[in-house]
């Protein structure tokens, strides 16, 4: 196992171990949410866990974990996700996997959040990874390029890129489609926030702002905690 899984698999088990017998907790997707998955079903608590993509509802449905939709049960006590960036106050890109709408739903709707990644993920400025962007099929050519357009206004030239896989467009499990925008550095987090979802044809990003309240972030020396 390479360092960063080590790493990843060291956080989930650590968030693991902040679920209690009754609870209800959103699951998130990705490799490091897996590990958190995996160390949440080895616990054979009674709970009832909310995913967030249809990858994640097989996963823990196949390790014995019950699950509900969003809506489905009751309040969501405690997600539990990945990010492809924790940034300064716990801001996150988060998407890398094409959850992110789905994700930003449970993480609203849950009383806590805690994100949990590798230390390579821990950054000092958002947006060395490119931005994840849910846009809907229809004219999503027109809205990249009013994608384009509000970059621009926040000092980024490059254009956002259609996310294809095996020569096909990525399709996330609502049908819409991703466009990565590689912006290099964010400087407003919130301000591009505001801007992008004010797009029509702009579903969602995967900007994850004033979400998480602690981050379990695997390093060579452990798991550390970070707070906003
Ligand atoms: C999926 C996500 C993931 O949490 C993010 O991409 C991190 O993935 P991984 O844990 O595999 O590095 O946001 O949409």
């Amino acid at each position: 196992m390479s360092d960063a899984e080590a790493q990843k698999r060291a956080a989930g088990e650590a968030a693991a171990r902040l679920v209690e017998d009754g609870m209800v907790v959103g699951l998130g997707t990705g490799s490091t949410a897996a590990w958190f998955v995996r160390a949440l079903a080895e616990r054979k608590l009674d709970i009832i866990g909310v995913p967030t993509s249809a990858a994640t509802a097989e996963l823990a449905a196949g390790l014995g974990i019950r699950v509900a939709e969003l809506g489905g049960t009751r309040e969501i006590d405690l997600t539990v996700d990945g990010a492809d960036e924790i940034g300064p106050g716990l801001s996150l890109i988060k998407g890398g996997g094409a959850a992110l709408l789905r994700e930003k739903l449970v993480w609203e709707a849950s009383k806590r959040c805690v994100v949990i990644a590798d230390a390579a993920k821990h950054v000092t400025t958002l947006g060395k990874f490119a931005l994840p962007i849910e846009v809907v099929a229809f004219g999503h050519k027109t809205t990249s390029l009013r994608i384009c357009d509000a970059l621009v206004e926040f000092d980024i030239g490059m254009s956002p890129r259609l996310r294809v896989r095996d020569g096909q467009p990525v399709r996330t499990d609502g049908g819409n489609l991703i466009y990565d925008a590689a912006c290099g550095r964010i400087a407003e987090p919130a301000a591009l926030a505001f801007a992008l979802k004010s797009i029509t044809g702009v579903v969602d990003h995967g900007l994850f702002l004033d979400l998480a309240e602690l981050a379990l972030v695997g390093t060579a020396d452990g798991v550390v905690t970070l707070e906003p």
